[in-house]
């Protein structure tokens, strides 16, 4: 398999590999773009020809070789990535997949998937048991396009028609229970999981089937409304979007993308002609898919179900939204409790709620005012409560400065009491976070550390680093650096340099372990401004950062606890290495 991995990287060039996806630009060494993988306006994603990585700076703070691209760029597993890059190299997939059992259950739950999806096709449209099926579609407004586009389907009422029919085409029981379709009961007895329901193939982006989701038909069963395919190593339900395959160009084009709860909700607008569309299954909106929707628009528009749920959800759902920088909408529909409903019913009405989304925060505004009334003074204080935790985390100054002209102006108080309450809700929200910030990107670096980063992208970026070295070495002391990684970093290249004269990047980055390595290659695509300055420029650099982390010490000190005569000491020590920092950055 190495040997595969090798050969790939030796005949594909990263550079190339992600030029034919997006347009690089050459930057220096490096090679710049909009990184793919979320919306940016200025270019922090950087590929290295020398090196043949890539890595983005901003949002998501991912990088790696032309392998984690093509996985991340392709939304599949590190064998379907190998076998893409592979055919690409002209390299025969034959050899990466005899020896590899994950790619075969994947391959082999796809093509159960196919299968069965064919079959229940076949069930539906051919013969008589998916009659009643096709009559409860019709019913419902859908018509023989969207059925076969859809490729919707029904499942017979029996324990092992699709087993039987599985079990032709030479898949073994526990293949079928892998893929999903088949239950295993405690029993040991294998049955279909999905018997008499309306059948939906759910696709990922590529159109391939990873699981079903199937509807009873009769208001009177008493099963459950939908069964849904469990976890497989195919389909992850939070990772999946209704319809996504057939909305995505929709969904760029139109820069927005509408999410609805159901499956019908999906359809019946997109039979409408409103194609981008997608249903996220439920009422609560994931990260996962959220990240898969950013690749194709920054605006979502919420189409969720007129209930007291729905609007719950829609304000749960936008934490994570928010913190992920999209434009945030509600469409409010009438004629209908959920989108399929209201566009049957009044479909132009539809189509000019969905023209004309309201901005989540006005949404907010209306609930509340709907919730209380504003001729007391009771009433203003719950209005108040309930839109304050929004406004409070709008990262956007002008659009949270908006609202709180609007809130005040609604309350009759001044600009500066909401403000103030803000302020207030602030000091909460910290005290107790209400999403977890994974600690990638620039995102959660401290000012400090920014710092850091920078003066050590200088450093490892020269041609020949042992100058800038010398100079950091001069100023900078190591145990002074916040950053672990980066004093064992230093620490490296001062070794390496003790037993060679002259600098080889290839060879020293080959002797750093491989956690180094990783924060190496951060390093070394940094986009700097420029990477040759002079050296009174880096020395200014240098102190400047050598200032904020005396500054940083000395506050340290001042906030522990406890007082000694040694505290004390290492005060005025600090104190005065500041002084003489501040004077020598006036003088350089
Ligand atoms: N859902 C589910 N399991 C359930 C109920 C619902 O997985 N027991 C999911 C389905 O994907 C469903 C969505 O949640 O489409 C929304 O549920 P609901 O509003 O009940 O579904 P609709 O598609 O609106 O159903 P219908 O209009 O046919 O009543
Ligand atoms: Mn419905």
């Amino acid at each position: 398999m190495n040997d595969v991995i090798d050969d790939i990287k030796k005949n594909l060039d990263i550079v190339q590999y992600i030029g034919s996806f997006i347009s690089l630009k050459k930057a220096g060494r490096n090679y710049k773009a909009n990184c793919p993988f979320h919306h940016e306006k200025s270019a922090s994603f950087v590929v290295s020809p020398e090196r043949q990585i890539w890595h983005c700076f901003g949002a998501c703070g991912d990088g790696g070789d032309i392998i984690k691209f093509a996985m991340k760029w392709g939304n599949c597993t590190f064998f379907e990535a190998l076998k893409e890059l592979a055919e690409r190299a002209g390299i025969s997939s034959d050899r990466l997949a005899p020896q590899d059992k994950g790619l075969d259950i994947k391959d082999r739950i796809a093509q159960i998937n196919t299968l069965s999806a064919q079959y229940f096709e076949y069930i539906l449209q051919k013969t008589p048991y998916g009659a009643k099926a096709l009559e409860y579609l019709r019913g419902r407004g859908i018509n023989d396009k969207i059925i076969s586009t859809f490729q919707l389907g029904y499942s017979v009422d029996s324990w092992d028609s699709l087993l039987k029919f599985l079990k032709k085409k030479n898949f073994t029981e526990v293949e079928m229970v892998e893929a999903g379709v088949l239950v295993h009961n405690d029993q040991g007895r294998y049955y279909d999981r999905f018997r008499g329901r309306l059948m939906f193939p759910i696709r990922d982006l590529r159109g391939v089937v990873i699981g079903f989701s199937g509807r009873i038909l009769d208001k009177g069963d008493q099963s459950a409304k939908y069964v849904n395919t469990p976890e497989t190593a195919l389909y992850h339900k939070r990772e999946s979007l209704f319809g996504i395959q057939l909305a995505k160009e929709s969904i760029r084009n139109e820069n927005m993308a509408i999410l609805v709860e159901g499956e019908f909700d999906m359809i019946m607008p997109f039979q409408h002609g409103i194609s981008n569309i997608v249903s996220i299954k439920g009422s609560a909106v994931t990260k996962e898919q959220l990240q898969l929707i950013k690749r194709f628009t920054n605006n979502i528009a919420l189409a969720l179900d007129a209930d007291s749920a729905g609007d719950e959800a829609i304000k749960r759902g936008i934490q994570e939204a928010e913190f992920m920088d999209f434009d945030i909408h509600v469409i409010q529909f009438q004629n209908g409790k959920d989108p399929d409903e209201s566009v049957r019913t009044n479909t132009l009405e539809f189509k000019k709620s969905v023209a004309h989304p309201l901005p989540i925060y006005d949404f907010i505004f209306n609930s509340a005012q709907k919730k209380y009334s504003l001729d007391d003074a009771y009433g203003k204080k719950k209005i108040g409560e309930e839109v304050l935790p929004y406004i409070s985390r709008i990262r956007n100054p002008i659009i949270q400065s908006h609202y709180i002209k609007k809130l005040s102006a609604l309350l009759g108080v001044s600009e500066d009491s909401v403000l103030y309450t803000i302020r207030q809700e602030r000091k909460k929200a910290k005290a107790k976070p209400f999403i977890h910030r994974s600690p990638s990107s620039e995102v959660n670096k401290t000012k400090d550390s920014i710092q850091e980063l920078y003066v050590m992208s200088r450093i490892f970026q020269q041609e020949n680093p042992y100058k800038t070295l010398d100079a950091f070495s001069k100023i900078i002391e190591l145990k002074d650096m916040t950053q672990i990684s980066y004093r064992k970093l230093i620490q490296s290249m001062l070794d390496y340099r003790a037993n060679h004269a002259l600098y080889d990047e290839s060879e020293f980055t080959m002797s750093l372990p491989a956690e180094l390595k990783a924060v190496y290659d951060e390093l070394y695509l940094y986009p700097l401004d420029e990477v040759d300055i002079d050296d009174l420029q880096l020395q200014k650099d240098l102190y400047q950062l050598k200032m904020s982390l005396i500054k940083k010490q000395i506050s340290e000190l001042q906030e522990s606890p406890n007082s000694s005569d040694q505290k004390d000491a290492e005060l005025v020590r600090l104190t005065n290495a500041r002084k003489v920092v501040e004077k020598t950055l006036i003088s350089v």
